[in-house]
């Protein structure tokens, strides 16, 4: 086979909102394609690559088709010639193209999609399954999923000021059951939110918009569902919270609207380990905003020992601030979302400067998605451990559910699922590991 790329072109395409998004397709002499979409975030994180939006009427400005000639124009005649197989040289490349700290020339959404794109080519030419071309054949172990039950936030028109109300599975011995204690809890929800004339319909990622009173509510309302699915809160299923605290910072502090409650960091960190004391809570991501280093060292110091401390908007992908963070004793696990970087290769230093540290990772999609799974095999090949895909209907997520309830068959004997040991080791070794 000729790995070398022959034709690089980009389209425009649409999102699970309704957006145009970039798609790109890597062409190979030897007849190899691979494809890829740019997924788009909502709660962006203000250090992360950026997108190019046309801007003006059409589509509300969020038409791509400046980021569509980037790449047809400028980024396809750098690329052409180029050994698919080799990632880092065509990340390198595409860095080299746009020329800014956060793609905002040719745009991380350009980028991004090539740069998938080119991995799906080599692992079509390779004839593997992209998760298998980016493990290089080395053992692999299957992520442990984070599941929204209800999104809130910027993904609800800001009904909650918690974004995501989330469910773990840890001790589950499958992917399969993971999903399946999944779909019980998640049904449940539904039931409770219908049995209080609470339900409206579904957030964003799927889950169930959230229609409470207080944020509190929402973390009662998801241990009632837990338990009407007949789980154990705290033994069997845990919540995981995506606080995304970056968007309702004001200041210094923070203005939780649907509490009525204006908090100093401090104040802030305090409701986070009072949440974290009265719930059964596992995973806590961005607790403070994305400025407040002295907040996310108090929460990781206090809870960190027990509870995974995820940077999202506080490490947006980026090894260098994973290596701040770690120096700090701020967080001690990374998600990982590759358009916050802008290529395969960055994101997956950012993985690799974590895991150095025995972090946790947790591969993740964006509040935009479309059907390309790719994630779910990044997660595989990269050895994330974790992966968070948003909630538990839609499309656009299901796809990459299914995509793992795929791989896991695919890894028959080989198959290496231990939800208990995906964490820092502090977090595994309170679930037993
Ligand atoms: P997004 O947020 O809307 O930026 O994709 C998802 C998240 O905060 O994890
Ligand atoms: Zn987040």
């Amino acid at each position: 086979m000729n790995n070398n790329i022959a034709q690089v072109r980009a389209r425009s395409v649409w999102d699970s909102r309704g957006r145009p998004t970039v798609e790109a397709e890597v062409h190979l002499a030897g007849g190899a394609i691979g494809r890829a979409i740019a997924p788009a975030g909502a709660s962006r994180g203000k250090y992360e690559a950026v997108d190019l939006r046309d801007g003006g009427s059409r589509f509300g400005g969020m038409g791509v088709e400046r980021a569509v000639a980037a790449v047809n124009g400028e980024i396809a005649p750098l690329l052409i010639g180029a050994d698919a197989r080799e990632q880092d040289q065509i990340d390198a490349r595409l860095c080299r193209a746009d020329g800014t700290p956060n793609k905002g020339r040719v745009g991380g959404n350009a980028t991004v999609a090539v740069s998938m794109a080119a991995a799906h080519a080599a692992a079509a030419a390779e004839g593997v399954p992209l998760w298998r071309w980016l493990s290089r054949g080395g053992p692999v172990s299957l992520p442990l999923p984070e599941i929204q039950i209800f999104g809130g936030g910027a993904h609800a028109g800001r009904r909650t000021d918690i974004q995501d109300f989330m469910i773990m599975v840890p001790k589950a011995a499958s992917i399969r059951e993971v999903l399946e204690v999944t779909g019980d809890v998640y049904r449940a929800a539904g039931e409770v939110m219908q049995d209080r004339d609470r339900m409206v319909g579904t957030a964003d990622e799927g889950g169930w918009w959230p229609m409470f009173d207080t944020n509190e509510q929402a973390l009662e309302t998801l241990v009632e569902a837990i338990e009407r699915a007949g789980h154990r809160p705290g033994e069997d299923v845990f919540i995981s919270l995506d606080i995304a605290a970056s968007e309702f910072a004001e200041g210094n502090g923070y203005v939780l609207a649907l509490d009525d409650a204006r908090s100093s960091s401090e104040e802030m960190v305090e409701r986070v380990c009072d949440w974290a004391a009265r719930y059964p809570i596992l995973s806590i991501e961005d607790p403070v905003g994305q400025d407040d280093t002295p907040g996310m060292v108090a929460v990781t110091r206090r809870l960190g020992g027990r509870i995974q401390i995820i940077g999202d908007d506080y490490l947006v992908t980026n090894s260098d601030r994973v290596d701040a963070a770690a120096a700090a004793g701020a967080c001690n696990a990374v998600l990982v979302k590759v358009n916050q970087a802008g290529s395969l290769s960055e994101a997956k230093a950012a993985l690799d400067a974590a895991q150095r540290r025995q972090w946790g990772t947790i591969v993740s999609a964006r509040s935009g998605e479309t059907e390309d799974v790719t994630i779910a095999h990044l997660a595989v090949g990269w050895n994330a451990r974790q992966l968070k895909v948003g909630s538990f209907a839609r499309s656009e997520r299901m796809a990459k559910w299914n995509e793992l309830l795929r791989i896991e068959e695919a890894l028959g004997a080989d198959n290496r699922f231990d939800g208990i040991r995906a964490f820092a080791p502090g977090v595994s070794a309170g679930l037993g590991a």
